[in-house]
């Protein structure tokens, strides 16, 4: 049934016992969290007519509630293209394990009760989580103590299993096979070795995928073991073949190559396979770590209607009653998998699968 218009937009009826909800973002940001927020807060408040109210910096800001806010149709116009979030985030927040100072002495804490309390205090009725592992981690627990929680997943590097997709993650592709492409001419210009550090704290999709869509020769992940003689051997063999200079992508989360005999853990882990490769080619090598602006800028559409989808369909299972559930991208459809399953589990390149198979088949190195 449609009902008044608001702000000129049709509303319809609402029928769950929902009255309010909480938005909250945690992790790491990602390009698509803002249409999230955007797509979520217009779905509830169009569809629904639920008040929307924006948690900041994760759950962090249910420990201070009088730093909440109300999201409303004039709150989240124009917040589309912008990266980041507008609710602020953090990658250290957890009120079950909650680091604060007792006399001079650091404690952890278990504050969820507080937290769920404060939530209540607010009108919350359910929360949407936005965030990665571990956000949705801490969603399931406050859900396993009554809090209706649902929960969307969030990653640049693309690694949860529960997904297909995150957003943001193709955006960081824009941006690493950008940065590659540019990389490109002065490499060929200077012959010279180019190295490339690209995020992927545990898996290398950003490095495979940003890799081959920037043209780089070599592609070092974590899921592939290399060693810096493979790869020194693959860049003769470029020469040998004329090609003087050669692009190596290398994912931040690589295992030591064997060469390295003592842990050198700690810095960019790029500076250091640069140092080894220039030391065993002798070639004249230069680096570049991309580090956070891989994280930064505006969504690219396909980000934009990926976390739309996304925000809308976790106002739905709100909408339905299912709690405990993250939404998902799966054989092209957005679904609600159960967190208890979702959370955890890394979605991992298979060293055998189709796509380094692919990147192999035009002679993409790996270092192996
Ligand atoms: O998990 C996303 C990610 O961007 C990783 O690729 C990277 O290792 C990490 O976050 C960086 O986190 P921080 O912002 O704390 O440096």
């Amino acid at each position: 049934m449609i009902m008044a218009a608001h702000n000129g937009l049709p509303m319809t009826e609402t029928r769950s016992d929902i009255r309010c909800i909480g938005i909250a973002t945690g992790g790491g940001d990602a390009p698509g969290l803002n249409a999230v927020i955007r797509a979520a807060t217009k779905s509830a408040i169009l569809e629904h007519q639920w008040k929307v109210i924006g948690i900041p910096d994760g759950f962090d800001g249910l420990i201070w509630p009088e730093k909440s806010f109300e999201l409303t149709l004039d709150r989240v116009s124009g917040i589309l293209p912008r990266g980041g979030t507008i609710l602020g985030t953090t990658n250290r927040g957890d009120p079950f394990h909650y680091k604060s100072e007792e006399n001079g002495q650091p404690v952890v804490r278990d504050i969820s009760d507080q937290v769920i309390g404060n939530a209540k205090q607010l009108g919350i009725d359910a929360i949407i989580s936005i965030g990665g592992d571990g956000s949705q981690k801490i969603a399931y627990d406050l859900f396993r103590k009554g809090m209706k929680m649902v929960g969307v997943p969030k990653t640049i590097d693309n690694d949860l299993s529960a997904t297909e997709l995150t957003f943001g993650f193709d955006t960081a592709l824009h941006t690493v096979s950008d940065a590659i492409d540019k990389i490109h001419t002065t490499a060929a210009s200077h012959h010279r070795v180019m190295v490339v550090e690209v995020m992927g704290r545990d898996c290398g999709w950003i490095a495979l995928a940003g890799g081959i869509a920037g043209g780089a020769h070599v592609i070092l992940i974590p899921e592939i073991p290399f060693t810096i003689k493979g790869v020194c051997d693959f860049i003769a063999q470029r020469e040998r073949g004329g090609r003087d200079f050669t692009i190596v992508v290398v994912a931040e989360g690589v295992k030591q190559p064997p060469e390295f005999k003592e842990n050198r853990r700690g810095g960019s882990v790029g500076i250091l396979i640069g140092n080894a490769i220039a030391a065993g080619s002798k070639k004249e090598v230069r680096i570049s770590v991309l580090g956070h602006i891989q994280r930064g800028g505006s969504p690219s559409p396909f980000d934009r209607v990926l976390a739309t989808r996304f925000g809308v369909a976790a106002v739905d299972l709100i909408a339905k009653g299912e709690f405990g559930k993250m939404v998902a991208l799966r054989a092209s459809s957005i679904v609600g998998v159960d967190m208890a399953d979702a959370i955890g589990k890394l979605k991992v390149v298979r060293p055998n699968g189709e796509l380094v198979r692919t990147a192999r088949a035009i002679g993409i190195g790996f270092g192996d």
